[in-house]
């Protein structure tokens, strides 16, 4: 909290291999009390793709990890995951990840000398929250796949980036 009691601005960093034990205790604390499962969460965001974590008031509020597809030339990146802890949900958390990401992966495709020209992901359709925060950052539904999703049908989310995004 800030001297007003107002939240303050999420702070945004990349997570680091030694994040792990972060990012399990929240996965046992937030979204299920499963050892093996939260491992395996930790794993994926630290040493399979690349994340970045949004925290509150130094509270881990909220992770987006994704990964480029496909060629260099083509400058599509997927966003694999993107969960806000339901505290800290409404705070501007995703918007601020997501901004990051954006920085990051233009500035990934810059070095190598090409462009950030896509994102994508897969969500389930149902997902209304989902649905309405890419909305918001300009994303449009492209795609449904039908039964995607053992429960449920899958959407692809598509955005185009201009060079001044
Ligand atoms: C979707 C999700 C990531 C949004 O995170 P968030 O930090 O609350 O999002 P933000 O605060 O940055 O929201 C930005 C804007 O998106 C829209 N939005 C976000 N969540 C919304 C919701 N549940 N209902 C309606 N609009 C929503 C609003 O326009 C919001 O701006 P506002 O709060 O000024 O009205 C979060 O609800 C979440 O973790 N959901 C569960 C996992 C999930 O669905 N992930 C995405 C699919 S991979």
């Amino acid at each position: 909290m800030n001297q007003d009691g107002e939240t303050d601005m999420p702070e945004i960093r990349k997570a680091v291999q030694t994040d792990r034990t972060l990012l399990e205790k929240m996965y046992l604390k937030d979204i299920e009390n499963h050892q093996e499962r939260a491992k395996a969460f930790a794993d994926d965001l630290t040493l399979k793709f690349k994340t970045i974590l949004g925290f509150v008031d130094s509270n881990l509020a909220g992770s987006l990890s994704w990964d480029t597809r496909g060629g260099l030339d083509d400058g599509v990146v997927e966003i694999a995951g993107l969960g806000v802890n339901l505290a800290f949900r409404r705070k501007g958390v995703a918007s601020a990840l997501m901004k990051a990401l954006i920085k990051d992966a233009a500035g990934f495709y810059e070095e190598n000398g090409y462009r950030l020209r896509v994102l994508y992901l897969f969500m389930e359709h149902g997902n209304d929250g989902g649905r309405s925060f890419y909305r918001s950052l300009g994303f449009e539904e492209v795609a449904n796949l039908p039964s995607f999703y053992p429960q449920d049908d899958g959407v692809i989310w598509l955005r185009h980036l201009n060079d001044t995004q």
